[in-house]
């Protein structure tokens, strides 16, 4: 019924100009989104190159760039929805009826009381219309980057996968190895000595058989080999899962300052204009091309 009386008070006055719905709000929301898809690529860069250094064997920025995947789905999944209740309901209101349902004096014109959703005061208003966007995207991709979250564990399980699947091949192949191998049976030197006798026994009789192998080979595999002494390795790998785990952490706590480095934020980025993420003059000639 409402909607027949709107339509009928929309056709009765032909110079009414349109508030923003439809197909309006639709493009504009959706202008905004692609946009920022650019700064967000560059912020999860910059998280990929930290994750990539947190990570042994430092891989590639784009194999980082995929663990990050599980954050930039949940944000696409979301981003829409989130960026058109950010600016129309929230700010900008349709058309401009105050509570009563009476258009005011002065309106629809950009100043008039109430913030209207038309073409017109959303160029008006630009400056405040951009710094919603801004920060409805960064408060999304942040929320998102958060420990709890589904993304954020996906990308934990990734980074964990890839931290530990890293360290399976060092045990099989690496020069490197022997160095945390000689922690480890410090380690075990020193449960020993102190009586705890958790590591005590091990080797005993478990290089049967490998006799050709020369005799610190043979110590080597022993240690890592006998199920017995992975006790001894396991605080070595878990204080460096917890090391990445909580390096991640941080990282992921890079997501907002990330894009507001990519934006040309400066911390006061509701007046400055964010001038990499403003798009004003295509913005205002995309948003003026709806009646
Ligand atoms: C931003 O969006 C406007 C409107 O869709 C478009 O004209 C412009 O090319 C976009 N700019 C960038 C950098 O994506
Ligand atoms: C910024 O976004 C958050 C989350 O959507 C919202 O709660 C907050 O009111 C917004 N702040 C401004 C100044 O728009
Ligand atoms: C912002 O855009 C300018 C011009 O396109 C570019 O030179 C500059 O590097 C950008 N700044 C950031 C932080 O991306």
């Amino acid at each position: 019924m409402q909607f027949l009386f709107t339509l009928l008070a929309l056709s009765a006055v032909p110079a009414t100009v349109f508030a923003c719905e439809g197909d309006c709000i639709v493009g504009i929301t959706n202008a905004f989104v692609s946009n920022y898809s650019n700064p967000i690529r560059i912020a999860m860069t910059g998280m990929a190159h930290q994750i990539s250094d947190l990570l042994p064997g430092q891989p590639d920025t784009e194999t980082a760039m995929s663990y990050l995947q599980p954050l930039l789905t949940a944000y696409k999944k979301q981003a829409y929805q989130g960026m058109e209740k950010a600016i129309f309901p929230s700010y900008f209101h349709g058309k401009c009826l105050d509570a009563q349902g009476n258009e005011p004096d002065g309106c629809p014109n950009p100043d008039c009381p109430i913030v209207c959703g038309t073409p017109g005061s959303l160029v008006h208003f630009y400056s405040q219309l951009r710094f919603i966007a801004y920060n409805e995207t960064f408060h999304t991709l942040q929320a998102l980057a958060t420990p709890g979250t589904d993304a954020y564990q996906q990308v934990e399980k990734a980074v964990m996968d890839a931290a530990s699947s890293h360290s399976e091949r060092r045990r099989s192949y690496s020069r490197i190895y022997p160095r945390v191998l000689s922690n480890a049976v410090n380690v075990a030197h020193n449960n020993k000595n102190s009586g705890s006798g958790s590591g005590s026994g091990t080797g005993s009789g478990s290089g049967t058989g490998r006799n050709s192998v020369p005799s610190t080979r043979t110590r080597t595999e022993d240690v890592v080999t006998n199920p017995a002494s992975s006790k001894i390795l396991v605080p070595v790998f878990l204080k460096r899962a917890q090391d990445v785990k909580s390096g991640l952490r941080s990282i992921m706590a890079q997501a907002h300052p990330l894009l507001g480095e990519a934006c040309g934020a400066d911390g006061a980025e509701e007046t400055n204009g964010l001038p990499n993420c403003s798009w004003e003059d295509a913005m205002k000639a995309y948003i003026l091309s709806f009646p």
